[in-house]
C-alpha cells in the first residue's frame, strides 16, 4: 500500500510540509483558511529575473489580489496589469506610492468611461478590439496606447481558458489588422506596444517564442513599437510530481526570437507562476460516508471558496496533514459541503482513512481561488492569513 509522502525522486517537498507542524496549529481552531507564504512568491519572482530574455515583470493581478502579496510584489519591483478600474484603484491604495508607470491597464468589452478613466488617470492602456477606435477615437488621440492581438491559437489547461484563437472574444484577429492601422492613424495614437495573452496554465516552453515572432509581424506596421508583452500563462503543475515548467527552455527559445528582433523589449505578464504555489487551502474533515461502492470525504468548505475544480476541472494535489505518513488505505472524493453536484475538489484520490477534524490541505490555490469566491449559500469565503 502507498503510503503519502515525500519521495526523494519528486521534486523539493512543498513548503506546507517543510511547516507541516505551524500549519496544523494555524489549523486548530478555525474550520478554514486560506494560507499564503511570502517565501514562495520571492523565489517564483527571483526564478523570473533571472530570465535573460525578459525586461519587465508584470503580476496579472487578477490571481490574487491580497494587499501582503501585492507590496512584497511591488517591493520586489515586479509591475502590474491591471483588467478592471477597481483593481487600478485597490492597488493604489494598497501600494500609495507606487508609480503608475508601473500599471498596465487591460480592459475587455469594457464601456467608454473605463477608456476615458485611464487616460484622466495617465496609466497605459491596452486595446483589445477595433471598437473603441471607431466608436470613441477621440479618446485616443495623441496616446500611447498597447494593442492587445489574437496570435491565432489559444492554448491552455482548459477551454475556458484559451484566450486567443477563433473560438475567444479576445484580441484583435489578424484579418482586421489593416484596418487596425488606418484606425489608429486617423484617431491619432501612437501604437508603443503589442500584447498578446493566449491562455492559462500553458505547459510548452516555446509557446512564448511563437508569439514573439507573430507580434513582431503586427509590431512592425507600426512606427513607434518598443515593447511586445507576451502575456501571462505559464505552467504550474498540478500533480506533486508532475515536472516543473521548464523555464530555461522558454527562456532559450525566446533569447533565439530576440537576436533575430533586437529593437524590441520582451514584456511577461503572469498570475499564476507567481503565486499559486504559494498559497493552500486549508480546511477540515467534517463527515465521512460510503454510498454505492464510493466513498465520500466531506470538507468544511467548497466551491463557494474555490472554484477551479468544477469551473476548469484544475487538478489540486488534496493532503490529509493530519495523517500525512499514513497508508493511502483507500480511494475517495473529496466534496464540499454546497449544494452542488459539482461542489467536488477531488475524484478517486487515494487517502489514508480519515476521521472527523482531520486538517485537509487543498494545494497550489494560491491563484485565482480566495479572488473568484463567493457566498454562494450564504457559506463566507475563508479568510486569508499570510506567513
Ligand atoms: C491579459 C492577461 N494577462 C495575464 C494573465 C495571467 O494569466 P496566468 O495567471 O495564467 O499567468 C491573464 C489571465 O487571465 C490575462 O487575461
Amino acid at each position: 500500500m502507498t503510503r503519502q509522502e515525500h519521495h526523494p525522486s519528486m521534486p523539493q517537498p512543498a513548503w506546507w510540509l517543510r511547516r507541516r507542524d505551524e500549519i496544523l496549529k494555524i489549523a486548530d481552531g478555525q474550520l478554514n483558511a486560506y494560507v499564503y507564504e511570502l517565501e514562495t512568491v520571492r523565489q517564483s519572482v527571483q526564478r523570473l529575473r533571472d530570465l535573460q530574455s525578459i525586461d519587465r515583470v508584470l503580476y496579472a493581478m487578477k490571481a490574487n489580489f491580497n494587499p501582503h502579496l501585492l507590496r512584497l510584489l511591488a517591493s520586489l519591483k515586479v509591475d502590474f496589469e491591471c483588467v478592471s478600474p477597481g483593481e487600478v484603484e485597490h492597488l493604489l491604495r494598497v501600494v500609495p506610492d507606487l508609480d503608475k508607470s508601473r500599471i498596465l491597464f487591460t480592459p475587455n468589452f469594457a464601456p467608454r468611461e473605463d477608456y476615458q478613466w485611464s487616460r484622466d488617470l495617465g496609466i497605459q492602456v491596452t486595446l483589445d478590439n477595433l471598437y473603441p477606435l471607431q466608436a470613441w477615437p477621440e479618446i485616443f488621440a495623441g496616446q500611447k496606447i498597447f494593442l492587445r492581438v489574437d496570435p491565432g491559437q489559444g492554448h491552455g489547461h482548459h477551454e475556458h481558458v484559451k484566450t486567443a484563437g477563433d473560438r475567444s472574444k479576445f484580441g484583435i484577429p489578424r484579418f482586421e489588422v489593416d484596418e487596425l492601422v488606418s484606425l489608429v492613424e486617423k484617431a491619432g495614437a501612437d501604437v508603443v506596444g503589442i500584447h498578446a495573452h493566449s491562455g492559462s496554465g500553458i505547459p510548452e516552453p516555446d509557446s512564448w517564442g511563437q508569439v514573439a515572432t507573430e507580434l513582431a509581424r503586427i509590431a512592425a506596421r507600426f512606427e513607434n513599437v518598443s515593447v511586445l508583452d507576451l502575456g501571462g500563462g505559464l505552467g504550474v503543475p498540478g500533480r506533486a510530481d508532475e515536472q516543473a515548467f521548464d523555464l530555461q527552455a522558454m527562456d532559450q527559445a525566446l533569447a533565439l526570437v530576440k537576436a533575430r528582433l533586437p529593437g524590441y523589449e520582451f514584456w511577461l505578464e503572469p498570475g499564476r507562476y507567481l503565486v499559486a504555489e504559494a498559497g493552500i487551502l486549508l480546511t477540515h474533515v467534517t463527515q465521512l460516508k460510503g454510498k454505492g461502492n464510493r466513498r465520500y470525504i466531506g470538507v468544511g468548505t467548497g466551491m463557494n471558496a474555490l472554484i477551479r475544480p468544477a469551473l476548469y476541472d484544475a487538478y489540486h494535489e488534496i493532503v490529509n496533514l493530519t495523517r500525512y505518513g499514513d497508508p493511502l488505505a483507500e480511494t475517495a472524493n473529496i466534496v464540499g459541503l454546497i449544494c452542488e453536484t459539482g461542489d467536488t475538489f477531488g475524484v478517486d484520490r487515494p487517502m489514508p482513512v480519515s476521521h472527523e477534524n482531520d486538517v485537509i490541505v487543498i494545494a497550489n490555490a494560491g491563484a485565482y481561488g480566495r479572488v473568484m469566491s463567493s457566498r454562494y449559500n450564504l457559506r463566507e469565503p475563508p479568510q486569508e492569513i499570510v506567513i
